[in-house]
């Protein structure tokens, strides 16, 4: 059965009509393929798979080559779901010629549906700039990790009146910009829930409250496949590294103890096949 591809404006008119926006990192075909046909709504192929896949201690070092390979294969195994793909670090906060250049290959060449990128008011115009280019941009406003560093690490942000007003300024700004959606990332619930009250573009919150939009987690995380950092806001409704290593420990016992592979997993010979390639060895 044909099903129907979900568009920019199916997700922007859930903000007034509901139900919550649905959001999952995937970073691989599988994965993909099993989280459209869970139907959640948007696929974020994140530059978190920097930490998360490839083991790099943050996401700075992620690379273009390395977004498309994977939204490439997440976009092979999705019919349903929205592709947003992230825009790396040094993809945009450089000319607009060239961030519109690097927004237009994750479209042409890495089947995403839109682009997502990292920061308020002072990227606003390179939003902007790849938005009338004819690429959808998603913002992503609160704890950025690719200048988590300035922002004093991995923390919450914006608990403090004047942090809180700068960044709803931000978030203001991304929809000005004519961001279709923006993600808000640590920051306190009551001003998500302002923000979300105040703009007309959907909220997807991370460690921002029950009051977004739509809501995202990676992948990694949701699934427990990943204890490097677990942040306080994450939920693990799984605990597949315990039963992956399970698996794993089985196999390889197994394989010492010669019991895999068993009859069941082996294939057969005629018996006068074997006779005759016997004869031809000199057995
Ligand atoms: O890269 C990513 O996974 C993200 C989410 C944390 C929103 O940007």
């Amino acid at each position: 059965m044909q099903v129907k591809k979900l568009t920019i404006p199916d997700i922007t008119q859930r903000k007034l009509h509901g139900p919550p926006i649905s959001t999952l990192t995937a970073y691989d075909y599988p994965w993909a393929r099993l989280m459209d046909q869970a139907g959640i709504d948007v696929i974020l192929v994140g530059d978190s798979l920097g930490m998360v896949v490839l083991g790099y201690s943050g996401t700075v070092s992620v690379t273009m080559d390395e977004m498309l390979h994977h939204s490439k294969a997440v976009a092979r195994g999705v019919e349903r779901a929205l592709i947003v793909t992230d825009m790396p670090f040094g993809s945009y906060n450089c000319s607009h010629a060239e961030a519109i250049a690097n927004a237009n290959r994750l479209l042409k060449e890495g089947g995403a549906d839109a682009v997502k990128l990292e920061g308020g008011t002072e990227m606003a115009k390179v939003a902007a700039a790849i938005v009338a280019a004819g690429v959808p941009v998603q913002g992503h406003v609160g704890l950025t990790p690719q200048t988590a560093g300035s922002l004093g690490g991995f923390r919450v942000q914006g608990r403090e009146s004047r942090a809180a007003k700068k960044l709803y300024d931000d978030a203001l700004a991304m929809e000005d910009a004519g961001c279709f959606s923006v993600v808000l990332e640590a920051i306190p619930a009551p001003l998500a829930a302002h923000i979300t009250k105040r703009l007309s573009i959907p909220t997807i919150g991370i460690g921002a409250g029950p009051h977004c939009d739509g809501q995202v987690l990676v992948m990694h995380d949701l699934l427990g496949l990943y204890d490097r950092f677990i942040p306080k806001f994450v939920k693990q409704y799984a605990q597949l590294s315990q039963i992956s290593l399970e698996a794993l420990t089985a196999y390889k016992n197994e394989v010492e103890q010669g019991l895999f592979p068993a009859e069941e997993y082996s294939f057969g010979m005629k018996e006068e096949e074997l006779d005759k390639l016997l004869k031809e060895l000199g057995g």
